[in-house]
């Protein structure tokens, strides 16, 4: 079959545009997409990240080009601050207590999602492909299959879904059903969000659900459902720590530092991410093991994210209260326990952090994936370190070799954390073996290839995983 271009659609961009200049976005979704289109070319639909508009909606620069779609100030309210994170995003992580299903924001979210669609329309050729991605578009396909003539569309769902008691809660999640329905192959991180995606669809009218060929038989078309953890490009990690520069600034922060063994966490400030719970647990470890005082600092990078909402101002307060708490209470004239960074840093400055920790402190309490856990891993490249996954991050159903950890279980948290600490080289060189040659084998370009080539075929291959 012939193919056009790509048309990639996400409500985050590239970009954020503040006034006249753009910063750039922070997120597991633009990690994966940049390179991605960096690599193959095409066109990316998304919003600009703010309520002004600039003009110019081209970047060269990074071989594909970038439509901006502009909001106003109220349909971002409604749709982002609203629908998709006080709705979709608490319900997805399975915190219903954050959820707040307002009828207007549902509105708002349909509006929005007819701009899209009609954005995506407007540069839509024979023969292109489109894939459009995440919880803030997830009516996007619906919208779009009246006017597809034979131009096959992929969705992608970034985050976790839940399974069906869970998700009926939201008053309107047939119609997000039926919308994801609108494409022709639908893609999760993992193959737990498929089945209760598949549980979820089997009780909607019309539709019939073939488990074994994992396919969705709707009116008189055929949806594909399939798992493709996204990957990294680890060639740009692994580059940037054998960078010149790199190693003597890793050394250098050690030094400077002045401990025996550092542990990392680097996360966006979000509710699901467990922060206030890891920086508990960190506490009882000084608190059980004071061995470790004086000699293990961690560093926590916490991206302020989602301002807007009541629930990451509340959780900010929470982790600088925390992390208040553990310094005070440990803290002499030689050790700070905690460095906490509130702001967000280039992957170039990120690589520096991934080379100097011995112990990486992924604990989400829920996450579609976590790309944060294969960065480090692809950034080890002197074989050693530990890796330290929260069970309920997508990534934890590849990385096996990790220390997998309960976030919700204190006691199992702080063992973990002090194994980690004690793990000896040639245990930790084992581990990293495997994990590297998975994160290495299923990296960015085999998630691209693999779910972009099943929509083009129109079948799931399943391959089978190291
Ligand atoms: N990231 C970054 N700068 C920072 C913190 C994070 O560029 O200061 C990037 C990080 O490299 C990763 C992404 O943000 O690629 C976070 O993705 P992840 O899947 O771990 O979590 P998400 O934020 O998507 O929930
Ligand atoms: C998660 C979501 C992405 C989102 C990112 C950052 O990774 O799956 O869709 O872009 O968080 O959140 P933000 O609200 O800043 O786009």
């Amino acid at each position: 079959m012939a193919t056009g271009k790509l048309i990639v659609a996400s409500n985050r961009g590239p970009y954020v545009v503040r006034g006249r200049s753009r910063v750039r976005s922070i997120g597991g979704l633009v990690s994966a997409l940049e390179p991605s289109l960096r690599a193959s070319g095409g066109v990316w639909v998304a919003w600009s990240g703010g309520h002004t508009t600039i003009e110019g909606t081209d970047d060269t620069e990074a071989g594909y080009r970038w439509r901006e779609v502009h909001l106003s100030a109220e349909e971002v309210s409604g749709y982002y601050h609203g629908f998709a994170n006080r709705a979709l995003w608490p319900l997805c992580h399975y915190f219903l207590e954050k959820c707040d299903f307002r009828k207007d924001y549902w509105e708002t979210y349909v509006r929005v999602n007819r701009k899209f669609a009609a954005e995506i329309q407007a540069t839509l050729a024979d023969d292109d492909i489109i894939w459009v991605h995440d919880y803030h578009l997830a009516l996007v396909p619906h919208f779009l299959r009246p006017v597809l003539t034979h131009q096959r569309l992929g969705f992608f769902w970034h985050i976790p879904f839940p399974p069906r008691d869970f998700f009926q809660v939201l008053p309107w999640a047939g119609e997000i059903l039926r919308g994801m329905l609108g494409s022709d192959l639908v893609g999760f991180h993992s193959p737990a969000y498929v089945d209760n995606f598949l549980s979820c669809v089997q009780d909607l009218p019309g539709v019939r659900v073939d488990r074994e060929r994992l396919r969705v038989e709707y009116g008189r078309r055929r949806v594909l459902v399939h798992a493709f953890p996204v990957g990294i490009d680890c060639g740009y990690f692994r580059a940037l720590v054998n960078r010149g520069d790199v190693a003597p600034a890793a050394a250098r922060l050690r030094r400077v530092l002045g401990v025996d063994q550092l542990g990392l966490a680097v996360d966006r400030l979000d509710y699901s991410k467990g922060i206030p719970e890891r920086l508990h647990a960190l506490e009882l470890f000084w608190e059980r093991y004071p061995e470790y005082q004086g000699r293990v600092s961690v560093i926590q990078i916490a991206v302020p994210s989602r301002t807007q909402v009541d629930a990451y101002r509340t959780l900010r307060r929470k982790v600088e209260e925390a992390v208040g708490r553990v310094n005070g209470r440990f803290s002499d004239d030689q050790w700070l326990p905690v460095y906490y960074f509130c702001r967000a840093f280039s992957q170039e400055e990120l690589a520096v952090y991934y080379a100097s920790a011995d112990v990486a402190l992924v604990t989400p309490l829920r996450d579609g994936l976590n790309l944060v856990a294969k960065e480090y891993v692809a950034s080890r490249t002197d074989g050693r370190g530990v890796l330290v996954l929260s069970r309920f991050a997508g990534a934890a159903e590849e990385l096996k070799e990790a220390l997998l950890v309960n976030p919700y279980d204190l006691d199992d948290m702080v063992a973990k954390i002090h194994a980690a600490f004690e793990m000896p080289v040639a245990e930790q060189m084992r581990r990293m073996r495997a994990l590297q040659e998975r994160v290495r084998r299923y990296d960015i370009s085999w998630w691209m290839g693999s779910f972009l080539g099943t929509l083009l075929d129109g079948q799931v291959i399943r391959q089978p995983r190291v």
